[in-house]
C-alpha cells in the first residue's frame, strides 16, 4: 500500500481529470491544500477559479462552478476520496474515504513511518562550524541544532548525508592569540601552559590588535607564517587548539550531535592551487593591494581572496572547501546553516564559484539556511550583565538545572528510578532548549526563555513528551500481546468512528504532506506546528475515548478497545518519528 503525501496523491487524481475536462490546458498547476478547520472537507481544491481565467483568455466562458462540477465528474476511481463538494466560488472540499485513512494508519503501525520515496542525493551539510579562538556562544546553538535536525531529516529520507563542522580554526584570529602567546609565553612549545580562559585571552590579544599598530601586523605576519608552514608557529596553533576543541566535543556529546570537524585549516593547500586557477582564469581584480573576485550579478561584494599581506581570508577558504566538497565529495546537493549576517557573504561565493565553472546549478543544488539572532527576554540580542555573549555550557547547565523546578515534579523522584529520573532530566532540558529553537520560523529572530520553554502545555517540547509518555502508559495497562495487535492491524474491517478518533486519525496522515513541505523550504517550525497538533487531537481523543476499560471496584482492566489501542500506537510511532527528526528523545515515564 505504502504511504505517502496525501496532497500529493490528490493533486495526480485531479490532474487525471483535468487531462479528460480541458485537454488544453493540461500543463495547468493542481493547487491542493489542507481545509481550514471550520470548512467542510479535509483538503480543498482551488483550481477551478484559475481554470475558468484561462479559459476565459482562450475564448471559452464558464463559470468557475461549472468548471468545478466538470472536475468533479471526470475524477478517476480510487480509494481515496469519499465524496466532494463544492463551495462558492468554486472551491471544491474533499473528504478522505473512511476506509482509507484506517488502512493507512494500519500501514503505519505495521510498517513503521516508512520514509516516502525521493531520489538519493550526496548532500553535504555545513553547519555549528564555531570559531576556536572565541568560544562557542548562543549563535552557534542555532547552528548547531538546525543544522542537526535538517542533517536529520535528510538522513530519514533516505539521503547519504555528510555533516560537517567547518570550525574557524585559521585566520586572523588565530594570528592575534598566536602574536600575544609568543609576547607573552615565548617558551610555549617547551612549557605549554594551559591557557585556562582561552576567551579572555583572545580578548586580550583583540585589544592589542586593535589599538596598537605594530602588533597588528605582527599578528597578520604569523598568519602568513601558518599559511607557510612554519613549524614552530604550526606547533603552537595546535597546542592551543587541543582545549576549546574537546570543549566543543563535550557539548555535541551533550546534545547527541554528530558532525565531522574538517575546518578552515583543512584546505590551507589547496587555497594555493584555486588562486592559480581563477588568476588563469583571468578572474581576479588587483586593487588597492588586495585580489578581489566579481560576482556577475550586481550589487554583490566582491570576495576578497588574498589581502595585501599575502593572506588568505574565509572567502578565499570558502571557495576552496565548496570546491573540496563537489569534487572530492561528490555533493549533488550542498547547505550552509548560517546566522543572516553571512547571507551576503554566500550570495557572492555561489555566484563566484559558478562564474569560475566550478559549480554546475542545474545538476547541484545549493542553499543557505540563515536564521536570526537570539534575543534575551528583554528583546534585546542576548548577553550576560558584563556584556560577553552567553556560553553554550551554561544554557545547557541551567536547562538541566530548571528541568527540575516545574516539568518533572519532586514527588517524581518516589516514582522514578534514579536512572529513569536521570533520563528525564536530560530528555526535558535539551528537548526544550532545541524544541524552542526549531518551533520558531528560522528566518526571524527568537526570543529565549527559559520560563516559556519549559511551560507544560502549549508548543512546548514539555507538552508533547508528556503526550508521549501517555500513549506508552496506555499501552503498559492495555498489557495487550505485540503478536494480538499485529493480527488486529491486518483485520480488514477496523473501524474508528469517534469525531476524535477520526480526528487524529486524519491528523497523523498529513505527516508526509509536512514532510515534503519543510524538505522543500529547509524550515522545521511546520513540523512542530503538526506535532502541536497531534498531541493536541491525541489529548481531546484521550479524554474522550478510553482505550482501556477498568472496573470501578478492583481496578482491574475488563476490555481493550483494540482500534483505539492502534491509534494509540500509531500516535507514539509518529511522535517518535517527529522527535527523531527533530533531535530530541521521549522517554516512558516522567
Ligand atoms: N565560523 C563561522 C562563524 O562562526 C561559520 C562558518 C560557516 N561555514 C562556512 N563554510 N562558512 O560564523
Amino acid at each position: 500500500e505504502g504511504q505517502f503525501s496525501i496532497i500529493g496523491e490528490l493533486k495526480n487524481i485531479f490532474k487525471k481529470s483535468l487531462i479528460k475536462s480541458y485537454p488544453k490546458s493540461n500543463d495547468f498547476n493542481i493547487k491542493m491544500v489542507i481545509s481550514s478547520p471550520s470548512k467542510s472537507g479535509d483538503y480543498q481544491c482551488d483550481s477551478a477559479m484559475g481554470l475558468s481565467k484561462i479559459l476565459k483568455e482562450s475564448g471559452t466562458k464558464v463559470s468557475p462552478a461549472e468548471v468545478a462540477k466538470t472536475l468533479i465528474k471526470n475524477i478517476p476511481a480510487n480509494r481515496i476520496i469519499e465524496a466532494l463538494s463544492i463551495g462558492d466560488p468554486g472551491f471544491i472540499n474533499i473528504t478522505l474515504s473512511q476506509k482509507f485513512v484506517v488502512r493507512q494508519i494500519a500501514s503505519m503501525f505495521l510498517e513503521g513511518v516508512r520514509p516516502p520515496k525521493v531520489d538519493k542525493k550526496r548532500v553535504v551539510i555545513d553547519f555549528s562550524s564555531p570559531n576556536i579562538a572565541k568560544e562557542m556562544h548562543v549563535g552557534h546553538l542555532r547552528s548547531t541544532i538546525i543544522g542537526d535536525s535538517l542533517a536529520r531529516l535528510l538522513e530519514y529520507l533516505g539521503h547519504d548525508v555528510v555533516r560537517l563542522n567547518h570550525v574557524g580554526d585559521w585566520g586572523t584570529p588565530f594570528g592575534m592569540l598566536l602574536a600575544h602567546l609568543n609576547d607573552k609565553y615565548p617558551d610555549y612549545l617547551n612549557n605549554p601552559l594551559p591557557i585556562g580562559d582561552l576567551q579572555a585571552f583572545y580578548k586580550k590579544s583583540k585589544k592589542r590588535f586593535d589599538e596598537d599598530a605594530e602588533f597588528k601586523k605582527r599578528a597578520y605576519a604569523v598568519v602568513v607564517e601558518l599559511q607557510a608552514h612554519n613549524p614552530d608557529q604550526t606547533k603552537r596553533w595546535q597546542l592551543i587548539w587541543y582545549t576549546p576543541r574537546k570543549e566543543f566535543q563535550k557539548i555535541y556529546d551533550r546534545l547527541d550531535i554528530k558532525l565531522t570537524e574538517r575546518g578552515e585549516s583543512f584546505y590551507q593547500d589547496s587555497m594555493k592551487k584555486i588562486i592559480e586557477d581563477l588568476k588563469q582564469k583571468n578572474l581576479l581584480v588587483y586593487e588597492e593591494g588586495r585580489y578581489v573576485m566579481v560576482p556577475q550579478k550586481e550589487n554583490l561584494n566582491p570576495l576578497t581572496v588574498v589581502k595585501s599581506d599575502g593572506g588568505y581570508t574565509y572567502d578565499t577558504s570558502d571557495n576552496a572547501a565548496l570546491c573540496h566538497r563537489l569534487e572530492v565529495e561528490k555533493a549533488d546537493w550542498i547547505i550552509y546553516v548560517t546566522d543572516r549576517g553571512q547571507s551576503s557573504h554566500f550570495e557572492s561565493l555561489f555566484d563566484c564559484v559558478e562564474r569560475a565553472g566550478y559549480i554546475d546549478k542545474n545538476r547541484v543544488r545549493i542553499d543557505n539556511v540563515s536564521f536570526g539572532v537570539v534575543l534575551g527576554e528583554n528583546k534585546k540580542r542576548l548577553k550576560i550583565r558584563s556584556g560577553d555573549t552567553i556560553r553554550l555550557v551554561d544554557i545547557l547547565d541551567e536547562g538541566i538545572k530548571k528541568s527540575m523546578d516545574k516539568p518533572i515534579k519532586k514527588n517524581r523522584e518516589r516514582i522514578l528510578s534514579p536512572e529513569e529520573l536521570e533520563q528525564a532530566r536530560t530528555s526535558v532540558a535539551y528537548g526544550c532548549i532545541k524544541y524552542a529553537d526549531l518551533s520558531n520560523n528560522r528566518k526571524g529572530d527568537y526570543v529565549f526563555s527559559f520560563d516559556k520553554m519549559l511551560e507544560d502545555e502549549g508548543n512546548t517540547a514539555v507538552y508533547m513528551l508528556y503526550q508521549y509518555t501517555r500513549t506508552q502508559s496506555i499501552a503498559r495497562l492495555a498489557n495487550v500481546e505485540p503478536n494480538q495487535l499485529l493480527n488486529y492491524a491486518k483485520n480488514e474491517d477496523i473501524k474508528i468512528e469517534h469525531p476524535n478518533e477520526i480526528k487524529l486519525a486524519k491528523e497523523i496522515l498529513k505527516f508526509y504532506d509536512v514532510i515534503q513541505k519543510i524538505t522543500e523550504d529547509l524550515v522545521l517550525h511546520p513540523l512542530c506546528e503538526y506535532l502541536y497538533k497531534i498531541a493536541t487531537a491525541f489529548s481531546e481523543f484521550y479524554d474522550s475515548c478510553y482505550c482501556v476499560e477498568k472496573d470501578r471496584k478492583t481496578g482491574e482492566v475488563i476490555k481493550v478497545y483494540m482500534h483505539r489501542l492502534l491509534l494509540c500506537e500509531v500516535t507514539a510511532n509518529i511522535l517518535a518519528k517527529c522527535f527523531d527528526i527533530l533531535g530530541i528523545k521521549p522517554v516512558n515515564r516522567m
